[in-house]
């Protein structure tokens, strides 16, 4: 993709991953883009001032009191004109920073003063004790509710000798992520998606519950690509512990029929629907109204399930023609056989097929490996990747749905 014409803010933070952004100052301004780099001081220390200036041949902000140019303010000037600002590495510092508004630095002022309409992203690099810290977690969520793009961490070796997370995601990953998000047309305005995500719980008693081990990762990955298409995305989210994407109307639900009525309501106004939710088949038949005890020798209990309601197929016989869907099988056998059953059984235009076994795949990772079945039979095997690319893939197919042009 040719970046001509975008202006780049690229912050730099005090990790040993710093070096790395050098390589991305040079990949962003090769594809054309005007690449400022501001640097904190402990930035710095890692990777100097020259290189950036060179390899952009713009100043480097580092200061906020040094004004190259003395009839602007350079901080406010680079803010409100960059098209997209990306801070690789983000220190466990720097994202602390900004979840609270703090601007004690060139760099920190720069990103207060960022209008909130631009794009922002981070690509954090940590030792793996400080990505765990609640504390840093905490700082992810208020960033992601407001809008932050998270280009996640990868694991491996890391500078302190440790083996886990918290490693800078690839450069290529990064640069790609920037392609994606300034290149995004704006395929789906006018369209309004119904989404469903996560797990449904379904209860025993007031503190027991069935459960499954969907994350919602998949479905809040697809609203917020959704959402930078254009698209309005009513969210029926089931139990996830994910912040939800910036703009999208969420619903919460906690139980299958719960999430059956949420989207019902949802159906008439919207133009699509994509069911990633993890839905459970049975409930318990009876919900006891106090806590079950355990009782003296009874060494087995039976519980009886009650058929929950299949809410994708429901959607399918009652969405209007105009209206496209989209399922999900999480199968572990037979994948392709079920998908083309489900695919008729429940009205889809195509279903996405994950093999929950496969590594990488599935239930509460970031990648997937999935296979995309189009009613008339067409399959796409796609290779392991995250759940943003899948979801850019699910969306480009879902535009091109062939009754879906020009519908709208
Ligand atoms: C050798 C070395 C490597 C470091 N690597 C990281 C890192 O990868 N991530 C991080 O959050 N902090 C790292 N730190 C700590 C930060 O530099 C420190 O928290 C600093 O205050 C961050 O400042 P800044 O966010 O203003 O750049 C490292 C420190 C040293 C000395």
């Amino acid at each position: 993709m040719n970046l001509e014409g975008k202006r780049i803010l690229l912050g730099v933070s005090g990790s040993i991953a710093a070096y790395k952004s050098a390589d991305i100052a040079s990949q962003l301004g090769k594809s054309g883009a005007d690449v400022h780099a501001a640097l904190t001081a402990n930035a710095a220390q890692f990777v100097g001032v020259p290189t950036f200036r060179a390899l952009t041949r713009n100043p480097v902000l580092t200061d906020t009191f040094e004004e190259p140019d003395t009839k602007r303010i350079a901080h406010i000037e680079l803010a409100q004109s960059a098209d997209l600002v990306l801070v690789a590495p983000a220190t466990a510092n720097i994202l602390a920073k900004m979840a609270h508004g703090i601007a004690d630095d060139m760099l920190t002022t720069c990103l207060l003063a960022t209008p909130q309409s631009t794009p922002l992203l981070v690509a954090p690099a940590m030792n793996t004790q400080m990505w765990l810290h609640p504390a840093t977690s905490e700082n992810l969520r208020i960033l992601q509710a407001r809008g932050v793009q998270v280009i996640p961490p990868g694991s491996g070796l890391l500078a302190c000798q440790d083996v886990g997370e918290g490693k800078l995601a690839e450069v290529s990953e990064i640069v790609a992520a920037v392609m994606a998000t300034l290149g995004t047309a704006q395929t789906l305005a006018g369209h309004h998606l119904l989404i469903t995500a996560g797990a449904t719980r379904e209860p025993l008693d007031p503190v027991r519950f069935l459960t499954n081990r969907s994350s919602g990762k998949m479905g809040y990955a697809l609203a917020q690509e959704a959402i930078r298409r254009g698209a309005t995305v009513t969210l029926v989210s089931g139990i996830t512990n994910l912040p939800p994407p910036h703009k999208a109307n969420l619903v919460r639900v906690e139980t299958a029929e719960q999430m059956l009525k949420a989207c019902l309501e949802a159906l008439p106004s919207v133009t699509g629907i994509i069911a990633s939710a993890a839905v459970a088949d049975y409930r318990p038949l009876q919900v006891a109204d106090h806590k079950l005890k355990k009782r003296e020798g009874e060494e087995e209990v039976v519980l009886r399930l009650a058929k929950n309601p299949d809410v994708i197929a429901e959607l399918g016989r009652r969405k209007r023609p105009e209206q496209r869907s989209i399922g999900f099988a999480a199968e572990t056998q037979d994948l392709l056989a079920n998908a083309t059953r489900k695919i008729a059984a429940k009205n889809l235009d195509l279903i996405v097929v994950n093999d929950v076994l496969k590594e990488g795949a599935g239930f509460d990772v970031d990648t997937n490996i999935v296979t995309l079945v189009w009613r008339d039979g067409k399959r796409n095997a796609l290779p392991k990747m995250t759940k943003a690319e899948v979801s850019r893939h699910i969306l480009d197919a879902y535009s091109e749905l062939p009754r879906w042009r020009g519908q709208f």
